[in-house]
């Protein structure tokens, strides 16, 4: 069962420590318009803006293409609806790697438009971002593990932190993430064990998306949840509908029915007032009302 119906709290940055330390799962999805935002925002504890609005929503192979103009749109059309999940925005490739003074300009933006935090990939190499965001009271999420943002290094979107060093290279970069400020990590695509360790050294909460069931909590794309995508789908989605089909047969059924006459029915027509129907029953060219006058 979901949460909708129960008393629904607004979630803050304490609240997802509180959770954490109460052992209570944080629930994460994506959301990247109004729509998205109001089916599952009373169902979760955070919605992401992720840039993975690239690849889901438009069309681009990956995120590399997603810009700070993109991510606002998206932000905008989900602030729009007031949610009381947590929302984090995704800073996108290139708005955080150019200045200190560019970065802190870009996330503190995501914040003067209602979001709450800001989320970034990369390890130690972010730490003096992190804490200078953090010092701007910017709150930041980390990311790490499988960074799509870093897919042409990965040689693809592979798993990552498989063998021993890389693996302790991820647990430093969460340490380090952590001591710069980060009030919460994204463990994407790594070895169960690893995230369940990575969960265990760290105060913070991790959020995991193909990081096995140890994290603090999950988090998955909105569209995957719901089958939207007719592409293919990593071995960590678990899907509850399968929305494409199901929104493609409804779709179906639409057409059909403007084929075949049935819609628009009578219940989803206007009619005009029995007076109006002379007036334009009776309705002829100007110009020909004239002539007609005139022979
Ligand atoms: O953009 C995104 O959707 C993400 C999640 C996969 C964590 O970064």
């Amino acid at each position: 069962m979901g949460q909708a119906g129960a008393a629904l709290e607004r979630v803050t940055i304490p609240t997802l420590a509180r959770y954490k330390s109460e052992g209570r799962p944080i629930v994460m999805t994506t959301a990247y318009d109004a729509v998205a935002a109001r089916i599952a925002d009373p169902m979760v504890d955070m919605l992401l803006v992720g840039d993975s609005v690239g690849n889901v929503c438009l069309g681009f192979d990956n995120t590399l293409p997603v810009s700070m103009a993109m991510m606002t749109h998206h932000l905008d059309a989900v602030m729009r609806t007031g949610p009381r999940a947590l929302v984090v925005a995704d800073m996108p490739f290139l708005s955080y790697h150019l200045s200190p003074e560019d970065t802190v300009r870009n996330a503190g933006a995501f914040l003067q438009r209602g979001a709450a935090a800001v989320k970034l990939e990369g390890g130690a190499g972010r730490v003096d971002l992190v804490r200078r965001l953090v010092d701007c009271e910017i709150p930041v999420m980390g990311h790490l593990g499988l960074t799509p943002q870093s897919v042409h290094r990965m040689g693809g979107f592979k798993v990552q932190g498989r063998d021993g060093a890389a693996a302790h290279a991820l647990l430093d970069d969460a340490y380090a993430l952590q001591e710069a400020g980060c009030f919460s990590l994204v463990l994407e695509g790594i070895p169960a064990d690893l995230a369940a360790r990575v969960t265990e050294i760290l105060d913070i909460p991790t959020i995991g998306i193909g990081a096995g069931p140890d994290c603090s909590g999950q988090v998955l794309v909105f569209h995957d949840i719901l089958g939207l995508l007719d592409s293919h789908r990593a071995k960590f989605v678990r899907t509850y509908i399968e929305g494409f089909d199901l929104l493609r047969a409804a779709l179906g059924r639409w057409a059909e029915d403007v084929r075949s006459g049935d819609f628009p029915g009578e219940g989803e027509s206007y009619r005009l007032p029995e007076a109006a129907h002379a007036v334009v029953a009776g309705w002829v060219p100007k110009g020909m009302a004239e002539q007609d006058e005139e022979a």
